[in-house]
């Protein structure tokens, strides 16, 4: 099955790059079409149209509101992935009528063979002559992401519990690091072990059945300094916070 990316943005190469297949890929910005090319070992081409002839499966890597743009150049599609944000199935299947649509909602990690995808499942089911096209996109996901199906109602949750998370948990570690120098460390040693400390707390977190707090409680002792490190946590608002950006997320998507 070959892959062609229309759009050779961040979340596209991530994507392509995890699947580490040569795709072929357009972006108007050649540049970002021929980096990925380079690096997939694939090939940049000069339009979205002959994206679309040449691929099996056209992936769409642009931004949504460039949707109906995009799909006049693609429009010789003869499948379509979706990664874009907030487009539903049916405004996919307008914008391509009568072709096989995947809807997907990916994260970054995907680059580094640790991402999740979720992908949409209309209320009505996969139709019988979407299966194949499905399926053999499903296996290509397999080798980056922990694969979900979900019903496409909650595809806009599901962008708000990890589509965005690399971004939230950069930004705790970042905020760590910034704490961490204030008392003497360097960045560089900070960074890293906040990166293996965040590698670690998944891990267990997995291994424990994802019970966050039996986690929480294994490093929490009465009065210890975890339990007051999470009370000025608490006092600093970060539960409500947590769930004002998950409400935003949502709203946006
Ligand atoms: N980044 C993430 O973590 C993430 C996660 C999940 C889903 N997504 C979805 O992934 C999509 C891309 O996001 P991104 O963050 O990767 O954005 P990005 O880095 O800006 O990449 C989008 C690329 O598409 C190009 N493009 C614009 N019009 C096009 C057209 N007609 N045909 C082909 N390419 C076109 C853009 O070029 P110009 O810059 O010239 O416009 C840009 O290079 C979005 O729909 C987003 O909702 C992103």
């Amino acid at each position: 099955m070959r892959l062609g990316f229309l759009g050779s943005g961040n979340m596209a190469s991530a994507l392509a790059r995890g699947i580490g297949e040569p795709v072929l890929c357009y972006d108007p910005v050649a540049e970002r079409a021929r980096a990925l090319a380079e690096e997939t070992g694939g090939e940049a081409v000069p339009d979205g149209r002959t994206l679309a002839e040449r691929a099996d499966v056209v992936v769409l890597g642009h931004k949504p509101g460039q949707l109906e743009d995009a799909a006049r150049e693609a429009g010789a599609a003869k499948a379509v992935v979706s990664i874009l944000g907030g487009v539903g199935t049916e405004a996919l299947r307008a914008a391509y009528p009568g072709r096989p649509v995947v809807r997907l909602m990916p994260n970054t990690p995907a680059g580094v063979g640790k991402g999740v995808i979720a992908v949409a499942v209309e209320p009505g089911g996969v139709p019988a002559d979407e299966r194949e096209v499905r399926e053999g996109v499903l296996a290509l996901l397999c080798r980056c992401a922990e694969v979900v199906e979900l019903p496409e109602a909650q595809m806009a949750a599901a962008t708000a519990v990890f589509g965005v998370l690399p971004a939230y948990v950069s930004l705790f570690a970042e905020a760590t690091v910034d704490a961490a120098v204030r008392h003497g460390m360097s960045p560089q040693d900070a960074g890293r072990m906040v990166a293996a400390g965040i590698e670690g707390s998944a891990a267990l977190l997995a291994a424990q059945g994802h019970d966050t707090l039996a986690v929480r409680r294994g490093v929490t002792s009465p009065g210890g300094s975890t339990a007051r490190g999470l009370r000025a946590l608490d006092r600093g608002g970060l539960r409500e916070a947590v769930q004002d950006a998950f409400d935003a997320v949502v709203d946006a998507s």
